[in-house]
């Protein structure tokens, strides 16, 4: 059997990074003997230079007839004109609503070796293991905007059964782990996160008595993010709010080249490292491809190929601790995009 992946390189290190992506596929193929046929298809800025859109129809299509979808980084400052018509992070937001995925997941996991790529102190980061569980096609994100002559709106909308759905994904991945989860809104502040709270508190009630929940407020989350990080286990939040924690995590970890995440609908998945496009560093060939390994590897659980997606991890767990690390995590480092792939093909 065929497993058909839509790869969108992007911008930037994207494509490094895709490319990464493509030869570790190729090697769990050859040793599981799984047939991958990978398609690279155009989005965000060089879709825009090539056809004026962030998101070609054609793209659209391709994912949408695909098993799964690969994404590497979308945006620079080629395409960062603050009055440009079509921007790069458009296709992307399309591409999510298109797609349906409205759960998106990004594990932190602290690698020992890496305690000290980190800013904060070694014994802050025992035991951090958690998950961000984010809202991923509502909110702010999709409200109407408006740009009036010297003002602007960005309406915020979330239904009950927007809430409900993902609450449902955040629940059941706590009853997987250590049944506690965070629900993290701006109740004191927010009609929609007022909204929030009362559906996750209702579904933990009525569906999954065993979790034990507790709300945070985000400005108090991000703070106990860096206080007491061992402290969460799954994090459930709506879209902006999952997207600034998230970044807040990464720096726990000690690179945002390490965080992978997927985001997963009805029926479609797209895996994409949770890092940007890094314009600063594209095209030297020295962009640390782990976190779109790791992204790989969520797609080939998600595939049901539990024994390839461990493979995967394992081996670049192996990696890492035989210090075969980029740039972004150790100082004068020469290891390049490469090096670092080759190495986790070795470890499959
Ligand atoms: C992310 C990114 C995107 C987001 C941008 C590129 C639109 O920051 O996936 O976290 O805000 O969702
Ligand atoms: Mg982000």
């Amino acid at each position: 059997m065929t497993i058909k992946i839509a790869c969108l390189p992007g911008d930037g290190i994207g494509p490094e990074v895709a490319d990464s992506v493509v030869s570790v596929l190729e090697a769990v193929g050859k040793k599981y003997n799984q047939n991958f046929e990978v398609n690279k298809y155009l989005i965000g800025g060089c879709a825009i230079d090539e056809t004026g859109e962030p998101l070609p129809q054609v793209t659209i299509d391709a994912c949408k007839n695909a098993d799964a979808v690969f994404l590497g980084a979308i945006g620079g400052p080629k395409w960062d004109d603050p009055n440009a018509k079509v921007r790069p992070e458009q296709g992307l937001l399309k591409l999510r609503a298109e797609l349906g995925v409205f759960s998106n997941i990004r594990p932190l996991t602290v690698f020992p070796k890496l305690l000290d790529a980190s800013p904060l102190k070694p014994e802050l980061l025992e035991n951090v293991d958690f998950v961000v569980v984010r809202e991923l096609t509502g909110g702010i994100y999709f409200g109407e905007k408006y740009r009036g002559t010297d003002y602007a709106t960005d309406e915020c909308k979330y239904s009950e059964k927007e809430v409900e759905r993902i609450a449902k994904v955040a629940c059941e991945m706590a009853m997987q782990r250590g049944k506690r989860l965070t629900s993290v809104d701006k109740a004191n502040v927010l009609e929609t996160s007022r909204l929030w709270r009362d559906v996750v508190s209702r579904v933990v009630s009525e569906n999954f008595p065993e979790i034990e929940l507790e709300h945070q407020l985000v400005d108090s989350c991000a703070m106990k993010m860096i206080q007491n990080p061992s402290h969460f286990d799954v994090i459930l939040t709506e879209n902006m709010f999952g997207d600034i924690l998230s970044d807040e995590a990464s720096v726990l970890a000690g690179s945002m080249g390490l965080l992978a995440s997927s985001s997963i609908g009805e029926s479609s998945g797209l895996f994409e490292p949770i890092h940007g496009s890094a314009p600063d560093i594209a095209g030297q060939g020295i962009a640390n491809p782990y976190a779109s390994i790791l992204s790989a590897a969520m797609m080939l659980r998600w595939l049901k190929l539990e024994t390839e997606a461990k493979a995967v991890e394992d081996a670049v767990h192996e990696a890492i601790a035989n210090n075969v690390l980029t740039q972004d995590l150790a100082n004068n480092s020469s290891v390049t995009t490469q090096d670092a792939t080759l190495a986790v093909i070795e470890y499959l």
